[in-house]
C-alpha cells in the first residue's frame, strides 16, 4: 500500500501518477488535495501519518517544487523523505538511504520522467550492510 498526496500545485501531477498505479495495479491512498488550495505541510503530515502508523509502506509527496513538502516531510519521525527529479536518484535513495518517501515537484518534471522515477523508487529494494549503520545515524538526528 502507497499513500500518495499533493498541494494544489502538485495536483496535477499526482493525478497522473495515480493514473500510472492504478495501471500497474499497486494499492494506494489518496490524502487529498482535490485540486484546491491548501498548505503543502498539512499534506506531508497526512500522508506521512500513513507511513508511520505503518498503513502505507512509502509515499508519494508533490507540490510544485518538491521542495516545501520534502522539508516538511522530513520533520515528521520516522519519515526519510527523499526529492527526486531523476531516474539515478530515485534509485539510490533507495539503495543507500532506505527512503520512505518520494518528492516530486509538479512544475518541475513531465508525467514520464514522474512515472519512470516511481516506479524505480517503488521497486528497488534497501541495499542494507554499511548502509545501515549510516541511516541508522540518520534516524539519531531526530534525537537532536
Ligand atoms: C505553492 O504555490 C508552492 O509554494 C508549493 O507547491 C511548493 O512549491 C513549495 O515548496
Amino acid at each position: 500500500m502507497i499513500a500518495i498526496g499533493s498541494d494544489h500545485a502538485g495536483y496535477g501531477l499526482k493525478c497522473e501518477i495515480i493514473k500510472h498505479l492504478e495501471e500497474k495495479g499497486v494499492e494506494f491512498v489518496d490524502c487529498g488535495c482535490n485540486g484546491e488550495s491548501v498548505d503543502y505541510p498539512d499534506i506531508a503530515e497526512k500522508t506521512c501519518e500513513k507511513v508511520t502508523s505503518g498503513e502505507a509502506e512509502k509515499a508519494i509527496l508533490i507540490c510544485g517544487t518538491g521542495v516545501g513538502i520534502s522539508i516538511s516531510a522530513n520533520k515528521i519521525k520516522g519519515i526519510r523523505a527523499a526529492l527526486c527529479g531523476d531516474w539515478y536518484s530515485a534509485k539510490y535513495t533507495r539503495l543507500h538511504n532506505d527512503a520512505n518517501v518520494l518528492c516530486m515537484g509538479g512544475r518541475v518534471i513531465g508525467a514520464g520522467l514522474a512515472a519512470e522515477i516511481t516506479d524505480i523508487f517503488l521497486e528497488t529494494e534497501f541495499e542494507g550492510g554499511r548502509h545501515a549503520r549510516r541511516v541508522e545515524k540518520i534516524m539519531k538526528l531526530e534525537e537532536k
